[in-house]
């Protein structure tokens, strides 16, 4: 992709990014439930969630999982050590050797970062199509979010997704956990903008009250308000609500189809603003409510399978 054609890169909706489960890669009753959980990606963790002394018991573990287990529909991004730690090396090895969808790298603060990633990855033909995915969950992340972000506009870029990491993100500011994440939203809505200025997905963080489901939907709702993708989980039970919060309400798919009907009826041919029940609709919105279908066809292709 030259690089102008990936900064107007549209942001379509080619993958379900709604939820995004994240498994310890050295626990072998989560890694044995993986394949039956409704999410649309699983990331499985070898940084934070992995002892310091568990690091190889994780990696082995999870190169034998990934051979030898089909997980359908479902993106496999594995998240490895950054590059300043002992583990990073033999993270990329395995990286190289399971070949998942994407690598996510933790605590990205610079685009270098993603850039020397990148070009190890361009030494591996069989890596050719494996993404990178980026975790915002530093000050100087949030604050270089653009620049970052910007890097992927290059032809051998491989930068497809942020995930915002609100855990570490908090421990750094100071900013406690509170219903809302208040002083927290505009450092968020920094991270969406850089996202969309560059045409990359962005995933919220994760919440880690797995038992108060009721507040973990409402987190859902206003992480689909700031215009987030989806949501990076960490327990099974947040799965339904991170689907039904980032798919598409019923009302928006009725609304969408309003649209698209509008400006395909011959009446209409040659105008690229019309009246519909007294709004002005533009051609813009035919097109965001055409986006907007194609991720419901996709959901309803996923519902078709067993
Ligand atoms: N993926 C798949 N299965 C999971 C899971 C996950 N992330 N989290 C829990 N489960 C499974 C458990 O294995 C358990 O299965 P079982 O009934 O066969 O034993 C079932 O879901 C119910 O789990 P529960 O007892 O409610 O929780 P737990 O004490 O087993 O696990 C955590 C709680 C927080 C330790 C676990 O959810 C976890 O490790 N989550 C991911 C953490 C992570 O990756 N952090 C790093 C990024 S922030
Ligand atoms: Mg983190």
């Amino acid at each position: 992709m030259t690089s102008e054609a990936s900064s107007f890169r549209a942001h379509h909706p080619s993958r379900l990014r709604r939820s995004v489960l994240t498994v310890p890669a050295i626990n072998d009753r989560a890694l044995e439930k993986v394949a039956g959980l409704d999410c649309d990606a699983v990331i499985f963790d070898l940084e934070d969630s992995v002892a310091e002394d568990r690091k190889q018991d994780a990696r082995r573990k999870l190169l034998e999982f990934l051979d030898n287990t089909d997980l359908g529909h479902r993106e496999r991004i594995i998240r490895i050590n950054a590059s300043g730690t002992p583990h990073y090396r033999e993270d990329m090895s395995l990286v190289l050797a399971a070949l998942p969808d994407a690598v996510l790298l933790p605590k990205v603060e610079e685009p270098v970062t993603v850039q020397d990633v990148a070009d190890l990855l361009g030494e591996s033909d069989a890596a050719e199509g494996l993404r990178i995915w980026a975790m915002i969950e530093t000050p100087r992340g949030v604050l270089n979010a653009a620049a970052i972000a910007s890097s992927g506009r290059t032809s051998d870029s491989r930068l497809d997704a942020f995930v915002v990491g609100l855990n570490d993100l908090r421990k750094a500011t100071g900013i406690p956990a509170a219903p809302g994440r208040t002083y927290l939203v505009p450092y968020l809505m920094q991270v969406v903008l850089a996202a969309r200025a560059y045409g990359l997905d962005v995933i919220d963080s994760v919440s880690n009250d797995f038992r108060d489901i009721q507040a973990f939907s409402e987190e859902c709702g206003q992480g689909r308000a700031m215009g987030f993708d989806g949501k990076m989980l960490i327990h099974p039970a947040q799965i339904e609500p991170a689907n039904r919060h980032f798919g598409p309400s019923d009302a928006a798919i009725a609304e969408a189809r309003l649209v698209v009907d509008a400006f395909s009826d011959p009446a209409h041919a040659g105008l690229n603003v019309i009246n519909i029940d007294g709004r002005m609709i533009e051609r813009l919105h035919a097109e965001e409510a055409a986006r907007l279908l194609a991720k419901v066809a996709l959901i309803t292709a996923r519902k078709d399978k067993p």
